[in-house]
């Protein structure tokens, strides 16, 4: 994508990608709740958690963003996803946390901090941690908990959007480890 000769800027975020196995157990859990004409289920391999979104950054930029995120050290977590919910608004079905880890919040802020530091304008909406399962979703689905999903994070990553009539691709531009294995184990 960044070799395209027109391209001079990519649309731009941080997030947390789940490995194979769990994208295809949130990818069966966002069929459960198709419900209504037109609803686009997410690919099991475009399922991702949003920790700063940046939009469009220079090209020149992006060796910058690789050099924060560098910077940033944190431990391995454990997320529970155990909640359905969706934004009429956005219409979007989404699954997200009943608990958000300290771990989780800390690491999305110390991102976003540093991106200030740095220089680089990025969304500021509330942080609301959610893995999108449904777009253009016309009936709301009801809140409800659901049996945990479990995901030990080990690893954030920078990816470039680019918008198709099929939808968003992305392309995973770099991934930063958590620095030490912590106590948890390893799933
Ligand atoms: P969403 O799933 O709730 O739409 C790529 O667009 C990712 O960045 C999506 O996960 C999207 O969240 C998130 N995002 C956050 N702020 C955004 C914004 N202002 N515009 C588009 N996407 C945004």
């Amino acid at each position: 994508m960044a070799a395209d000769a027109n391209v001079d800027s990519l649309r731009v975020f941080f997030a947390l990608w789940p490995g194979v196995a769990l994208a295809r157990r949130l990818h069966a859990c966002g069929r459960r709740f198709r419900i209504g004409p037109g609803v686009r289920l997410m690919q099991a391999d475009t399922l991702h958690l949003t920790l700063v979104f940046l939009g469009d950054v220079a090209l020149e930029r992006i060796g910058e963003l690789k050099a924060v995120a560098e910077s940033i050290d944190f431990e391995p977590f454990e997320l529970q996803l155990n909640v359905i919910d969706c934004w009429p608004g956005k219409r979007i079905t989404w699954i997200g946390a009943s608990e958000t880890p300290d771990a989780l919040l800390s690491l999305a802020g110390s991102l976003s901090a540093r991106l200030d530091e740095a220089g680089f304008a990025h969304e500021r909406r509330r942080f609301v941690p959610h893995l999108t399962l449904l777009r253009k979703s016309v009936v709301p689905a009801a809140r409800q908990t659901i049996a945990p999903l479990q995901w030990l994070v080990r690893s954030f990553v920078l990816v470039a959007s680019r918008r198709m009539a099929d939808g968003a691709h992305y392309e995973v531009l770099g991934r930063w480890p958590a620095v030490r294995p912590g106590p948890l184990r390893a799933g």
